[in-house]
This record gives C-alpha cells, sequence and structure tokens, in this order.
C-alpha cells in the first residue's frame, strides 16, 4: 500500500478563472492518486505550505485531478500566482467519502454555497457517471452575485442531464441577472420530494451550513440522511496530531464528511 504521508509531484495542467477569487486547477500527478468522492489531498506549494483541499473533479477520471480553490490566504493566494506547467505536491487521500451504497434509488437533494460547490462538483459528476441508479437529483446552488457564480459552463449543461434538476440563486442580483434573488435557503422552498425517504448533501459557509441543515430538519429530513462536508484547520491529516477535532471526531480522519445525527449534539457544531 501507498505511504499516504508521501508526496506525489503533480503537474498543474490547465488553469480556469472562476471567478476573481476562485481557480479551477487541473493537475497531473506523476503516480496514480486515486480517491473516493468527499475525501480531501493535502497540496503543497513548495516553498509556502500545504493546505487541505477536496477534488472537484470525479473519481473515474484517473489521469488527472482538479481543485477549486478559493483566495484566502498564504498557501491559496501563492498557488493563484502559480501558472501551468509548475509543481505542486499532493499527499492522500484522507478521511472518508460519501456512503453512496445509501444514496442507491433515493432522490439526492444537492445544496452548496459558494465555493462549497467544488467538492459537491466531484460528488455531483460521480452520480451523474451512474445516474440510473438514483430516482432524482436535485442541485441548489448559491453564490453571493453572478459573478461568484463557478462552474458556469457546467452548470449550463447540468441542468439538460436525465433526472438533474438544477435550481440557482444569488443574494444580489444586478441588470444583468434573470434568474433567482434570495439565498440558496430559498431554493428549498416548493420541494416536491419524499422528505423523510431523501438524502441531502450540504457545503458551503458555516452560516449557510448551518441555516440549511436546521431548515432541512424542519422539512423533514431525518438527521442521519443530512451530509455535512465540514472543515477544520489541518496538519497531519492522518488522526495524529488534534489540530481538526470536531467533538470526539478527527475531521481528517472521520470525516470531512458527518452526517448531521452524528454531530448534532456537539456545541456549535458549524463554527
Ligand atoms: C477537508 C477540507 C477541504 C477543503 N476543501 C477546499 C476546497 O475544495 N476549496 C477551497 O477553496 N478551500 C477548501 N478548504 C479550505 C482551505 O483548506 C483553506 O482555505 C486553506 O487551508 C487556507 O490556507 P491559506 O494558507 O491560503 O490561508 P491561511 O493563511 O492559513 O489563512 C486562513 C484563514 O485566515 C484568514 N487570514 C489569512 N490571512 C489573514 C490576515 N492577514 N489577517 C486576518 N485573517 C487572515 C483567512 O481569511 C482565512 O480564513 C478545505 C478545507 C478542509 C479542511
Ligand atoms: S489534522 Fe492531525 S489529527 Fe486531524
Amino acid at each position: 500500500m501507498r505511504n499516504l504521508y508521501l508526496t506525489i509531484e503533480a503537474r498543474i495542467e490547465k488553469i480556469i478563472r472562476e471567478t476573481p477569487e476562485i481557480k479551477t486547477f487541473l493537475l497531473s500527478p506523476k503516480e496514480p492518486l486515486e480517491f473516493e468522492t468527499g475525501q480531501f489531498v493535502q497540496l503543497t506549494v513548495p516553498g509556502v505550505g500545504e493546505a487541505p483541499f477536496t477534488p472537484s473533479s470525479s473519481p473515474h477520471e484517473k489521469e488527472t485531478l482538479a481543485v477549486t480553490v478559493m483566495k484566502v490566504g498564504r498557501v491559496t493566494e501563492a498557488l493563484h500566482k502559480m501558472k501551468k506547467g509548475q509543481k505542486v505536491g499532493l499527499r492522500g487521500p484522507y478521511g472518508m467519502g460519501y456512503s453512496l451504497d445509501e444514496f442507491k434509488g433515493k432522490e439526492i437533494l444537492i445544496v452548496g454555497g459558494g465555493v462549497g460547490l467544488a467538492p459537491l462538483r466531484s460528488l455531483f459528476l460521480t452520480l451523474l457517471y451512474d445516474i440510473n441508479k438514483y430516482k432524482q437529483v436535485l442541485l441548489c446552488y448559491g453564490a453571493r452575485t453572478s459573478r461568484d457564480l463557478i462552474y458556469k459552463t457546467g452548470l449550463a449543461r447540468w441542468g439538460q442531464e436525465e433526472r438533474v434538476e438544477l435550481r440557482i440563486t444569488v443574494d444580489k442580483g444586478n441588470r444583468k441577472w434573470r434568474g433567482r434573488v434570495g439565498l440558496v435557503t430559498t431554493l428549498l422552498d416548493n420541494l416536491t420530494l419524499d422528505f423523510k425517504n431523501s438524502i441531502a448533501i450540504v457545503c458551503g459557509p458555516s452560516i449557510m451550513m448551518k441555516f440549511t441543515t436546521l431548515k432541512l430538519v424542519d422539512l423533514g429530513f431525518s438527521p442521519k440522511n443530512i451530509y455535512l462536508s465540514m472543515e477544520r484547520n489541518m496538519s497531519c491529516g492522518l488522526g495524529q496530531c488534534g489540530h481538526c477535532m470536531l467533538g470526539k471526531y478527527y475531521v481528517c480522519k472521520d470525516g470531512p464528511v458527518f452526517k448531521y445525527s452524528q454531530i448534532k449534539n456537539i456545541p456549535n457544531p458549524f463554527v
């Protein structure tokens, strides 16, 4: 088995500027780096440091791996300055992915906010790969403004797929925007799902995760059917250093995907 501490060199093959703050990097690792959707990798920018990211590509793409990264600090700013052809390091994958077996035959509701759509893109593409296994996939996505929407080309295509419904909203509209305006939680109004038997998956800023989860519970979703992609500061990625504790859990090892039933009794789980 491959040593999960070892860093694999990866070449930047392509860079897509999603928004002024968010870029997608298509990377080709020198050695195969297979992952399950929902797991994360530690990415090193040489001479700067490393940070955790959940791949935004499908695990079925074996040659390349994509990460979609928002510029917020030291490592992410350095990564945003890198060019096609330069090298980064990757180690992992770490953590647990989604229990896709539990999704079979069900209606799946995916709710993403901002750059939180990145890990969900990987999940969505994984579901799309085997779409006949699921009853329906409803993808709800919200961003601050239309300028902040990521994967614009993908979004235009995904809504046309069979068994897929796409709902998009922005917090603040402008003259050019013809779509919905309102917080992402407003996309959950008028849903016609069998709430008790459906699965919901949520990823986004803490405040969005909190209010979306509370609304899902109000609608009738069982906490064991709500999956949350949680973020904490990471160091080792292997359950050794304790940097990423969430109650009794290590986010790096037991997560980053948790069922709401696992964490709902932890004080302020979304902070
Ligand atoms: C499992 C997991 C998956 C993730 N997946 C993704 C993903 O797919 N895409 C993605 O974009 N992110 C993702 N993240 C978040 C990402 O790891 C962090 O954004 C990244 O670690 C930040 O590293 P940095 O060195 O750029 O920022 P740091 O320099 O460590 O800064 C981190 C925080 O400090 C704040 N900060 C930085 N500099 C200053 C300053 N001078 N003054 C005040 N505040 C400051 C920033 O606002 C930021 O919130 C994920 C995190 C986890 C745990
Ligand atoms: S990052 Fe070290 S224990 Fe999770």
